[in-house]
């Protein structure tokens, strides 16, 4: 298949079944908690998460009726993730939409994320599965400390791309990582299966932020549903800049992050930066980057015969990299 026409369609009847679930195992005895919830859980969402879970079940045989059920939790706990990170960020926008928290106010966007998380955890206990549930609770304390770290660089235009590597492994790999290795340990595969499909995991969750890290400089906003340039706004220092940053003289770096870190940049500066972001190659280096991860975690798949799962999961980091939303 050319790549420019992967999508997400071959995964239709997955995805019907993963939403089923969604809204079976989601209820509330108060209304406002079903209506941010409907907005936040229902009305958009790739799915991808469950998705790879199930996915990673079916390459390790798991033959449990309870599959769908148990990847809701990542579903949960990934839009409990964006809930509060909308609220950390200021954002006024989430998938083509007005935030939950510009809808109906922080308060509630962090109370609805609080729902989520601990309805996740209340699906999970039925697995009766403590190395499940410790793999779960340790990625959501990975993901916190990631994010943590986040906040902790926030302006600092000296960031490291070791650094930066290890934020996006935290906040955002760590939950990808951990619906492959709970897919293992659900099927009881055996724990070099495990550390594969963690290893897969990982690999295609760090491409996946490294696209979404390019994908706010070269985005249209239209497609992306979130603005072009929020990183930048929001103080975010990304592989894109990075390596920007890494070709320009001292006094030019230190020039610009005048302007941008410490008043916070004005739209003309957002402009700049996108300009010269997209004028020297960082994209270009970014996106091969992603590549080579999504190359890696296909090789960690090496383990597995050659079937149609195992061929779905390759698809699915092609498309991670291909992707433009
Ligand atoms: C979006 O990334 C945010 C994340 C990947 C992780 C958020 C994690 C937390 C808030 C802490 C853990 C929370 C729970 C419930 C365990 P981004 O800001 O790069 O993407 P964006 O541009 O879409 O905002
Ligand atoms: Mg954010």
């Amino acid at each position: 298949m050319p790549l420019h026409k992967l999508n997400l369609e071959q995964f239709e009847e997955y995805f019907t079944r993963i939403n089923e679930e969604l809204y079976k195992v989601f209820d509330s005895r108060v209304p406002l908690v079903e209506e941010v919830g409907q907005y936040a859980v229902f009305s958009s969402g790739k799915r991808l998460r469950p998705l790879i879970f199930v996915l990673c079940c079916e390459l390790c045989d798991y033959s449990g009726k309870d599959v769908y059920q148990f990847s809701t939790i990542f579903e949960y706990i990934h839009v409990a993730s964006l809930l509060h990170d909308d609220v950390l960020d200021n954002a006024a926008t989430r998938r083509k939409r007005p935030s939950a928290n510009q809808v109906w106010g922080n308060q509630a966007a962090v109370l609805e994320g609080d729902f989520l998380f601990a309805k996740a955890l209340s699906v999970a206990v039925r697995a009766d599965n403590i190395p499940f549930l410790t793999k779960l609770t340790e990625t959501a304390v990975r993901m916190t400390e990631g994010q943590i770290l986040e906040l902790a660089h926030v302006n600092d235009w000296q960031l490291t791309k070791a650094q930066y590597m290890e934020i996006i492994t935290a906040k955002t790999a760590s939950l990808i990582s951990g619906a492959c290795a709970c897919g293992a340990i659900l099927s009881e595969a055996p724990s070099h299966v495990e550390t594969a499909l963690t290893q897969f995991g990982l690999n295609i969750g760090i491409a996946f932020q490294l696209i979404d890290d390019l994908l706010d400089y070269t985005a249209s906003e239209a497609e992306f549903g979130k603005p072009v340039g929020k990183d930048l706004r929001e103080g975010k220092v990304t592989l894109p800049l990075i390596h920007t940053l890494s070709q320009l003289a001292p006094q030019e770096t230190e020039r610009l992050m005048e302007r941008c870190a410490h008043a916070g940049p004005e739209d003309a500066d957002v402009e700049t930066m996108i300009r010269l972001v997209r004028a020297n190659g960082a994209l270009d280096r970014t996106w091969e980057e992603a590549r080579a991860f999504v190359t890696g975690a296909v090789d960690y798949l090496d383990v597995f015969p050659d079937s149609p799962i195992k061929r779905n999961l390759q698809n699915l980091g092609r498309y991670i990299i291909e992707r433009r939303y």
